[in-house]
């Protein structure tokens, strides 16, 4: 089953993150926002750098949610 933004990705963000970062024009609950690689993209980057530098001190997610996000990106960005 394709790995969708509704039920899969939205979920692994949590409250504080979409809050804090609607400040800095990142909109992680946005279906239409996520959606553009130009911004889904450096959203992966933040969380997996080394060290990743969002969320700011952690807690950093996991590998399992890491390949999710990315195969919700290579799946086509499904809704
Ligand atoms: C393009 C991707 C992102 C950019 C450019 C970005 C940028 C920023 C900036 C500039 C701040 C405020 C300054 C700071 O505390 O460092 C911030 C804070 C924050 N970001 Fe992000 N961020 C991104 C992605 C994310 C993601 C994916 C998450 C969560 C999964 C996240 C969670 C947070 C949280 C919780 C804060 C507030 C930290 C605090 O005030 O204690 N951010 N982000």
């Amino acid at each position: 089953m394709a790995v969708s933004f509704a039920r899969d990705i939205l979920p692994l963000f949590r409250a504080i993150d979409i809050a804090h970062m609607k400040g800095p024009g990142v909109l992680l609950d946005s279906y239409a926002y996520m959606s553009d690689p130009a911004n889904a993209q450096p959203v992966l980057d933040s969380l997996t750098g080394a060290p990743p530098h969002m969320p700011p001190g952690g807690p950093y997610w996991s590998q399992s949610q890491i390949e999710l996000f990315e195969k919700w990106m290579s799946d086509g960005y499904q809704p």
